[in-house]
């Protein structure tokens, strides 16, 4: 099924990805539509969040506030969804609770336990369960009208491991430690087939209308570089292979894929082998360094420090000029990005002044 969209005005984030030039560096953000901007909860009302997901109406409007507040500024729109989509798919129930973040009622705490044998059995329908994703995809797409490209996203096996035995956020990673270094095997199973739900969820979301995607392991920081190689990259790697390969076999577009693995910085060099065309940094790098390890493989992503915008317009111009400095002036390839989502409580206008110094600090600097 083919969609008749607009065709695409700003391709800014597209070409960077792809390491061609551009007439400045494209900039998005993480979590952008979200709880900072006054309009988000005004349109959310007292829906509960997972039903906001389920609305391709609501998502849509959601998706889109960024792009209109920021417009000009803004270089692409993320699909307004939550990776914990895929557990609800496997058959978890998923709470998200006001103050607290989401809540598993029931975790998946041992391999012994029914419900481990029920989530690896179950023949996941992935077009079915998740229909009402690709649906807010196209629905946004159509209300774009070519303005930016639209980001389709999941969360990384070992993030999604992490939630699943777990439960929720966590400061100790408990059970997830327990499954990874008790449970080794059994952890592989389950990382195997939450992997495969991603590459068939990915593919259909390019299907309904994504124009790149985005895999956030968002707790690679937890494990040690010889885990992370072990329980988190090699699931990361069948990813991007699969999702690439089966785009070709189904006739789509091979769209850039970005992997954000937070807190993995010592694992930089195998990421930009691992056929990503973007990966996405925290603020734990610095950016020169990280554009030395690079090397112009990858188009490298990042990564201002989200706390940042809780500071004085002085601190925010400082930092960017820093930023814009390590990333090589913006004539490298480069997205403008935070290192971790945006966070409640940071003042929109300050976002703004982020964008106008980013775009003041590399106005000088002509494509190649
Ligand atoms: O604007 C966007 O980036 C698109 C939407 C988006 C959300 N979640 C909306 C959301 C995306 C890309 C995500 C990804 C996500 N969800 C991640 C990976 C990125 C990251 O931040 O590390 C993770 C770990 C989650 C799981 C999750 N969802 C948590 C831990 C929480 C609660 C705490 C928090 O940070 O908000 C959520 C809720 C959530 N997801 C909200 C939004 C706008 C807030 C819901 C609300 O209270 O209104």
């Amino acid at each position: 099924m083919a969609h008749d969209f607009t065709p695409l005005q700003n391709d800014r984030i597209l070409r960077a990805a792809r390491g061609q030039t551009v007439d400045r560096p494209p900039m998005w953000v993480m979590r952008q539509a979200g709880r900072y901007l006054p309009e988000y909860h005004e349109a959310k009302g007292q829906h509960d969040f997972f039903e906001c997901c389920r609305s391709p109406e609501i998502a849509s409007t959601l998706t889109l506030q960024p792009i209109d507040r920021y417009d000009g500024f803004i270089d692409a729109a993320i699909i307004f969804s939550d990776i914990l989509v895929i557990p609800q798919a496997m058959g978890m129930e998923v709470q998200m609770v006001d103050k607290v973040g989401p809540q598993f009622p029931n975790p998946l705490r041992s391999p012994q336990d029914q419900q481990y044998a029920d989530v690896l059995g179950k023949d996941v329908d992935v077009k079915e369960e998740l229909d009402y994703v690709y649906k807010a995809i196209t629905l946004t797409r159509q209300k774009l009208k070519g303005r930016v490209p639209l980001i389709g996203f999941c969360g990384a096996p070992w993030t999604l491991l992490c939630y699943m035995v777990e439960g929720g956020g966590t400061k100790m990673f408990r059970w997830a430690k327990t499954w990874v270094y008790e449970y080794g095997a059994e952890s592989k199973k389950l990382l195997q087939k939450i992997s495969e739900i991603c590459v068939e969820y990915l593919v259909l979301q390019v299907e309904a209308g994504a124009q790149m995607l985005q895999v956030f392991d968002s707790w690679a920081g937890e494990l040690t570089p010889t885990a992370f190689e072990e329980f988190s990259l090699p699931f990361l790697r069948y990813i991007s292979k699969h999702t690439k390969e089966r785009l070709k076999e189904r006739g789509l577009e091979v769209v850039p894929m970005t992997v954000f693995a937070k807190g993995a910085w010592y694992a930089l060099e195998q990421l930009c082998e691992s056929e990503y065309e973007t990966v996405g940094l925290d603020w734990l790098h610095d950016p020169a360094e990280a554009m030395r390890i690079a090397k112009g493989r990858v188009t490298l992503q990042g990564n201002a420090d989200p706390g940042i915008l809780y500071g004085s317009d002085e601190s925010v111009t400082k930092l960017v000029e820093g930023m814009v400095k390590g990333f090589g002036g913006g004539k490298e390839r480069w997205i403008v990005n935070l290192g971790h989502g945006i966070t409640p409580g940071v003042d929109p206008e300050k976002l703004k002044h982020f964008f106008e110094e980013v775009v003041r600090c590399t106005r000088s600097s002509v494509a190649k």
